[in-house]
């Protein structure tokens, strides 16, 4: 606990809020949680704030006189320095549109007032640990391994994207594919989830069905993790992984509604190696199934979720034994 007072005692807040009242409340709180707080009245003014201060996360009203808060993170996010800290609207206005224009100038999280103290600290928490994740994550791009351990650390299911690699790569090896295309294939497995970090906490940890709107939310996650690795030469090959992991052979899938062999041929290994580890692993709402349950499973959506020739695949790999061998192998990392 004295570690993670530490470092929240060391970390730079600007609020952004016309209202005096509120924005003494929002800095009151702010610094008896131990963040040091910047305050500007308007957008204007913290821009100008910005030019000689580096706030680690902005939390800022929508609505307010000389520059607004749509202007402000428009402004922010073109800045190179601006492009990635978390920005939080804190509004009284919830409205779908403005949601909708927050999300695409690309804000990392929204909350409607009236807040209570509780529920600002833990949205801003989890936002400062997410961009701490992804600075690490930048930091370690290089090595495989330590991107793997990130990955697994970043998902919340440790193991998780171990385990699809190995089931994807066993196919791949069945498939006859060389080392830099199974290479390729690694990266985008390690990484294929990355888009996560960008889905709001409350989504990805619900232990129950999403709604619509929650799924829409969800299916993002291919499109934030292809956009996060985009500009990273020797990640450029996990792009289409990443984005197409979700695409499904009877075209039926997203985020591009990809139709047979249009859905890049790694993305169609993956979608069979994911979705067997998402059945042969406990999930928040269910119990992991039984190994052969899940094969089944595979096997029935042979031409609508599945590529048949990965099926095929996948099925010549476990009449050999291969998948016994990497579920033995799996037993007490099931999370
Ligand atoms: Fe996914």
């Amino acid at each position: 606990m004295a570690e993670v007072k530490t470092k929240e005692r060391m970390q730079t807040l600007l609020v952004v809020e016309d209202d005096p009242a509120m924005l003494i409340a929002l800095r009151d709180i702010l610094e008896n949680a131990g963040y040091v707080i910047l305050t500007a009245e308007n957008g204007q003014q913290a821009l100008n704030l910005l030019t000689t201060s580096k706030p680690e996360l902005i939390l800022s009203d929508i609505a307010m006189p000389v520059m607004d808060g749509f202007d402000l993170l428009e402004a922010v996010r073109q800045r190179p320095s601006g492009a990635t800290i978390p920005f939080i609207f804190l509004t009284a206005r919830g409205t779908r549109e403005d949601i909708f224009t927050g999300k695409s100038l690309g804000v990392d999280d929204y909350i409607t007032k009236p807040v209570t103290s509780k529920e600002l600290l833990s949205a801003v928490r989890a936002r400062l640990q997410r961009a701490d994740e992804f600075a690490m994550m930048a930091q370690l791009l290089a090595a495989k391994d330590s991107l793997r351990v990130l990955a697994n650390a970043i998902e919340n299911k440790r193991y998780h994207v171990e385990r699809v690699n190995d089931y994807a790569q066993v196919i791949a090896a069945k498939l006859g594919w060389d080392d830099k295309h199974r290479d390729a294939l690694e990266f985008g497995a390690i990484l294929h989830d990355i888009g996560q970090v960008r889905i709001p906490e409350v989504i990805l940890l619900k232990a129950g069905p999403l709604t619509e709107e929650e799924l829409t939310e969800m299916r993002k996650h291919p499109e934030e993790g292809a956009r996060m690795i985009d500009g990273i030469p020797y990640l450029a090959p996990a792009i289409p992984i990443v984005l197409h992991h979700h695409e499904r052979w009877d075209g039926t899938g997203y985020p591009h509604r990809l139709k047979g062999e249009d859905i890049p041929i790694e993305a169609r290994v993956l979608a069979v190696a994911d979705t067997f580890d998402a059945m042969t692993s406990d999930r928040t709402y269910r119990n992991a199934l039984d190994p052969s349950i899940a094969r089944d499973e595979i096997i029935s959506q042979t031409n609508h979720q599945f590529d048949p020739r990965m099926v095929e695949a996948f099925l010549n790999c476990w009449h050999r034994g291969e998948y016994h061998e990497l579920i033995l192998m799996n037993i007490g990392k099931n999370s």
